[in-house]
């Protein structure tokens, strides 16, 4: 519950700004009291009218005006919440925040306040990952502003990809997250105490400075894992190569593009209680990459490219010692006899489960939203339905709770 929380959201302008009437609404019905802040830009998109009709407090917008000032000066603004939400935070109030703009009443609020801020980023997909835009991003979270999204998908202007701004229910999620952890009932939290490593995504393997190996792994799986286990109280690590989805929200996330560096962060979480391998880590690496572009000379043949191995992180995590967690658990990708390799894998790799899954491009399952999984442990083999991603991780949290309920928690990090 969100009883007794108060928000304040800054509504900046973009098209997803209608969502932040319902997110109003959804965040009233649990209690929590919201204020508002529209942006110039933003009350092109909403009225002060409506966003004052649902959140039944007044509207802040002018910097200047005497009775805002008078009322509530700008301080006061931020004092007054337990939390900023800039939702939809479009790439200009990004880019404000970034530089320690304070030219509105929106940035000078978030400059001002010493309270947590969530931020759900709304734009153009180009301009989601235009260089500066991942710059501005990349600095706010290192000053420690929250991101939740954005998603994946179709966008006002006809293009696909990254830049929708979150459902009002995954925002809420995300700030009842960040106010109150302990929303999900103490004994849901089954994993609190509990210390996890999770990788998720391709790795990428340089050639020379601008060439690479990779693979079309999109990270959703690992990162809802690496989401449920947080869920659950754990204390999560997430090892993310190159990816398009955001950090999930309650999560330290550690990025990382080559399977060395992946192997390296992940010892480097020192002693933990479970870990799950569900990147897709390259098998090879370029032997020698090469320091400069490798050119092109008319009439000569192509150059050769020597591969060399990557360390398997998932044996790695599973060799047996003191060290080793209470519970590893991989990913078999295939795309024929799923099971039956398996199997062979789980033997091979010396980890404790096993989640088969079929990602012949039939499927869909490289980048798509469902999954269909089979759970390989020595307790033999289970055939789960086909599922959201999401739901596959929840189930999997949950297992792993009822697993680990029965070991010793680890020590803390060596
Ligand atoms: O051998 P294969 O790539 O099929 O094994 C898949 C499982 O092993 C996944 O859990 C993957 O994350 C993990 N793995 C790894 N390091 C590698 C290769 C695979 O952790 N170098």
């Amino acid at each position: 519950m969100l009883n007794g929380k108060r928000v304040l959201l800054i509504v900046a302008g973009g098209i997803a700004a209608f969502k932040a009437l319902e997110l109003i609404r959804r965040l009233r019905e649990r209690g929590c009291s919201v204020r508002c802040v529209l942006t110039e830009a933003g009350a092109r998109f909403v009225t002060p009218l409506s966003l004052q009709a649902l959140s039944e407090d007044r509207v802040y917008s002018d910097m200047f005006s005497l009775t805002d000032e008078s009322e509530m000066g700008h301080i006061q603004l931020s004092r007054d919440a337990d939390l900023l939400v800039v939702a939809p935070a479009t790439a200009n109030v990004l880019a404000r925040m970034a530089a320690g703009m304070a030219d509105d009443l929106a940035t000078t609020v978030l400059l001002a306040t010493d309270k947590p801020v969530l931020a759900a980023p709304a734009m153009n997909v180009r301009m989601w990952t235009h260089a500066a835009t991942v710059a501005n991003v990349e600095t706010l979270r290192r000053r420690g502003v929250h991101f939740i999204g954005p998603n994946d998908g179709a966008m006002a202007c006809n293009e696909h990809g990254p830049g929708r701004m979150s459902e009002p229910e995954e925002i809420v999620a995300a700030i009842e997250a960040l106010l109150d952890p302990g929303t999900v009932s103490e004994q849901a939290r089954v994993l609190a105490g509990r210390r996890a490593v999770v990788t998720s995504g391709p790795t990428r393997e340089a050639i020379d400075p601008v060439r690479y190996i990779s693979n079309h792994s999109s990270g959703k799986q690992g990162h809802a894992i690496a989401a449920a286990l947080a869920r659950l109280g754990a204390d999560v690590t997430l090892v993310s190569g190159p990816v398009a989805v955001a950090d999930p929200p309650g999560v330290r996330v550690v990025h990382v593009e080559s399977a060395d560096q992946m192997l390296a962060a992940c010892l480097a979480a020192g002693r933990i209680d479970v870990a799950v391998c569900a990147a897709a880590v390259a098998d090879w690496k370029a032997a020698t990459p090469a320091n400069s572009k490798i050119k092109k000379k008319a009439g000569a043949a192509p150059p050769a490219l020597a591969l060399a191995a990557n360390p398997d992180i998932l044996a790695a995590l599973s060799t047996p010692g003191p060290k080793r967690p209470a519970l590893v658990i991989g990913f078999a990708a295939e795309t024929e006899n799923v099971v039956a390799n398996a199997l062979d894998k789980r033997k091979r790799k010396g980890c404790d489960w096993i989640l088969a899954n079929d990602v012949s491009p039939a499927t869909g399952t490289f980048g798509g939203e469902r999954n269909t999984v089979h759970l390989v442990s020595d307790a033999g083999v289970e055939d789960w339905p086909t599922m959201a991603k999401e739901e596959v991780a929840q189930r999997l949290a949950e297992r792993v709770g009822r697993h680990l309920g029965v070991v010793r928690p680890a020590q803390a990090a060596e």
